[in-house]
This record gives C-alpha cells, structure tokens and sequence, in this order.
C-alpha cells in the first residue's frame, strides 16, 4: 500500500499526516509506504515548518527529515490513496488527473471536513495535530478493510 498526503505547501499540515501514519504503520508493522507533497513549489526541499516539527515532538514523532516536495502527475500512477487536505488541494490535484482510475485515488483526508491550515494561527498546530492523529487511526481500519 502506498499513500501521499497532499496540503498547500508541504511543511505544515501534510508533513504531520505523513508523520503520524508512518509511525502508526511502523507500530503495526504494517509494510505500507507513506509520503507527502504540496500542491504548491514555494518550499521544495525545505524541511517541515519549525511549529510543525515542535507539535509533532511534543507528541512523540520525529518530522524533521522529511523534505518538501511539489506534487507531479505521476504521482497518481506511484500511489494507492491520495489524500488531501482541504477543497482547494482536493481541486488542485483534481486539475492534474488523466483519467477516473485517477480520480478515484483522490480523497478528502477528514472525507466531509478540512484539515485548517495553520501556517498563519500558531493556536491550530495543536487541533490539527489532533485532528490528524485520530483521523491517522481511522484511516489504517479503513484502508485495511478494503485491500
Ligand atoms: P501547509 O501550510 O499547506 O499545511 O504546508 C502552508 C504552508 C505554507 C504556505 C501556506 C500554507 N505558504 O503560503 O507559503
């Protein structure tokens, strides 16, 4: 299995989803990759936002050597599940698909809600860690159940 977390700029928001699931994976010694990238070029080959890196800490996962990456078309043929983090990832990506077997790896990551983004509320890098956690968990069910 093979999942991409997909945000805005790939230092805040999708960089805590591939955190989290990829030490939630490792725990259940479940042999998936996951990864992210941004929709949007700004940060490419930055490291993960400092905030994002403290919450994730605090909470006990290491981000701090992941890289940002710009999301590429090919990406659709490379992974299993896409998930993004709000509307405008979700119509951003959504411009690049080929075809509906494309589109139908694209997800909302909450599925009827969006992940804020907290580049500009310092306050949000906790909700959103915590939103992003459980929503890590229900994720491994779901994605177990239907492979
Ligand atoms: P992210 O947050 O999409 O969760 O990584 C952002 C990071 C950077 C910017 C916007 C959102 N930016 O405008 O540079």
């Amino acid at each position: 299995m093979k999942i991409l977390m997909v945000c805005l700029g790939n230092i805040c928001r999708s960089p805590l989803a591939h955190g989290i699931l990829k030490q939630k994976v490792k725990d259940r010694q479940l042999n998936w990759v996951v990864e992210s990238a941004g929709t949007g070029d700004w940060h490419i080959g930055e490291a993960p936002d400092r905030r994002a890196i403290a919450i994730a800490k605090k909470y006990g996962v290491d981000i701090s050597d992941q890289r940002a990456r710009h999301f590429q078309p090919r990406f659709f043929d490379e992974y299993d599940y896409i998930f993004v983090m709000d509307r405008q990832n979700f119509a951003d990506v959504c411009a690049k698909v080929q075809n509906t077997a494309d589109l139908d790896k694209v997800q909302l990551f909450l599925e009827d809600d969006v992940v804020p983004d907290p580049y500009f509320d310092d306050n949000l890098f906790d909700p959103v860690f915590q939103m992003i956690d459980k929503r890590c968990s229900e994720v491994i069910e779901k994605v177990s159940l239907s492979s």
